[in-house]
């Protein structure tokens, strides 16, 4: 994952009953879960995130409907869609993230690498950029 996020697509398990997928820590989520969170009604006009973090790492799977993440490293800029269940994207520090476009339907599940803490967001685009450009150096 050298540029910090990565688009993966899960292993259905699926017979004539429908599909199961199970995210299994250390294979499908290369962290220690301390926390998950999701969201789900969001408005469809809304920009949610717009932020990254000192430390935290996730996972964000798009259990139903879909969603639009702009991914972020200060040197490469992506916009990545989910809008399947067996599609997940690892986040990892240091990654800016937007998310945009939220389907009626859409419920975002993110898995965490740790407890929910304020001091560990950077929520100004400018520090951001300061911040990848200590780690570079
Ligand atoms: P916020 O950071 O604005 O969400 P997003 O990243 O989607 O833009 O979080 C919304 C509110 O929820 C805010 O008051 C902080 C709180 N919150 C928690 O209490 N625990 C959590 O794990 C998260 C992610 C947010």
């Amino acid at each position: 994952m050298n540029k910090g996020f990565k688009l993966v697509t899960f292993n259905k398990l699926s017979d004539d009953r429908g599909n199961l997928i199970a995210l299994e820590v250390k294979d499908e989520i290369p962290f220690d879960v301390k926390r998950v969170y999701y969201i789900y009604g969001a408005n469809g006009d809304c920009i949610r995130g717009k932020h990254a973090h000192k430390i935290l790492k996730q996972l964000m799977v798009c259990m139903s409907g879909s969603c639009s993440f702009l991914l972020d490293n200060g040197t490469d800029r992506e916009v990545v869609l989910l809008n399947k269940p067996n599609q997940g994207i690892y986040i990892d520090s240091l990654v800016w993230r937007e998310l945009s476009n939220f389907s009626k339907d859409c419920v975002v599940v993110v898995f965490a690498s740790e407890h929910y803490d304020r001091s560990d967001y950077i929520l100004d685009y400018e520090d951001f950029l300061r911040e990848t450009k200590k780690n570079d150096s």
